[in-house]
């Protein structure tokens, strides 16, 4: 954990606000690649991940990016309501999911609201890298599109083109266009809210885009219906234990009220936080963390979301 102060905060667009963290002394904070994300632990125990947008290059501070989201589960409602100048708060180590395959010939970004954060360092840092790339930002509007003053004044403004749903249909964003012929030196990055998300990626693939040219990285999971929701149980491999998990708790709950402590940061299956590995037994995957090839090996789940398909699972607890 990381000690650090805000040092500056900025309103970047209706409701998204940019966070200065810099530590208190001064020192350097530990470099990170583009993509990155840290981890911010809120004064009231919530723990939150956002993605660095300064350049990947810079040490002296981190930058974040939060919206304030009306459907916020705490996170950044405290980081809008709390987070003023001078307040201190510990962070995590970054750490990036959302690497750059920085070899790549060419590289096409595409960001959808708040997701611009960490298409923003990836900006960077490929034109810092020299590299031929294209940078597609769509927002329901101009005044909710953060940090297009930084963008149009940088030096890589012209690789840049913004949509905006109330805009001419002409610079509306045209997916099936921008993502036809995909050439096998071109990879895709993908960061935004679940419906664009969706839209881009089931595009790309069907344009003939491979999964592993297709890298995205998601905030937030959508809404799970927890309506067919079964019990089953897991055991635990040290000791034999078998322990219940009714059909209105997690995994990772019953395994907390038994003492077990997993680590556990979004609770959506996003983070990889909780990954637990799986000795027997077929887990439900609902993770947005393991690719569709790791799911289906079914040796490791989310206890913090994923469920089971078999009546048991055996852990490697
Ligand atoms: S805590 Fe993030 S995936 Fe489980």
């Amino acid at each position: 954990m990381i000690e650090v102060s805000v040092v500056a905060r900025h309103s970047q667009a209706q409701d998204i606000c940019s966070f200065e963290l810099a530590r208190a002394d001064g020192a350097p904070l530990p470099a990170f690649e583009a993509g990155a994300h840290i981890d911010v632990h809120l004064p009231d125990g919530l723990i939150r991940q956002y993605s660095l947008c300064n350049p990947p290059w810079e040490q002296q501070r981190y930058l974040i990016g939060v919206l304030k989201d009306p459907a916020s589960r705490g996170g950044s409602r405290a980081m809008h309501e709390q987070m003023q100048v001078g307040q201190k708060l510990a962070i995590s180590e970054p750490r990036n999911l959302f690497p750059l395959a920085e070899d790549a010939q060419r590289s096409l970004l595409f960001a959808g609201g708040i997701g611009i954060t960490p298409i923003l360092c990836m900006a960077e840092r490929l034109h810092q890298l020299g590299a031929d790339f294209q940078l597609h930002y769509c927002a329901r509007s101009s005044e909710r599109a953060a940090f297009v003053e930084r963008l149009q004044a940088s030096p890589f403004a012209e690789r840049v083109q913004l949509h905006f749903d109330d805009g001419p249909a002409a610079q509306r964003l045209d997916a099936a266009a921008l993502l036809a012929k995909p050439a096998a030196d071109t990879h895709l990055y993908v960061c935004g809210p679940g419906g664009f998300m969706a839209h881009v990626l089931s595009t790309a693939k069907a344009q003939g885009w491979a999964d592993e040219r297709a890298h995205r990285e998601y905030f937030a999971a959508a809404p799970v219906s927890h309506e067919h929701d079964g019990s089953f149980a897991v055991q635990l491999v040290s000791s034999g234990q078998i322990l219940q998990i009714p059909a209105d708790k997690s995994v990772a709950a019953v395994l907390e009220a038994s003492g077990i402590v997993i680590p556990l940061s979004c609770e959506q299956g996003i983070c990889g936080t909780c990954l637990t590995r799986v000795l027997a037994g077929e887990p439900e995957h609902r993770d947005l963390f393991l690719t569709e090839a790791e799911q289906a090996q079914n040796d490791q789940f989310t206890p913090c979301c994923s469920r089971a398909k078999s009546p048991l699972l055996v852990l490697d607890l």
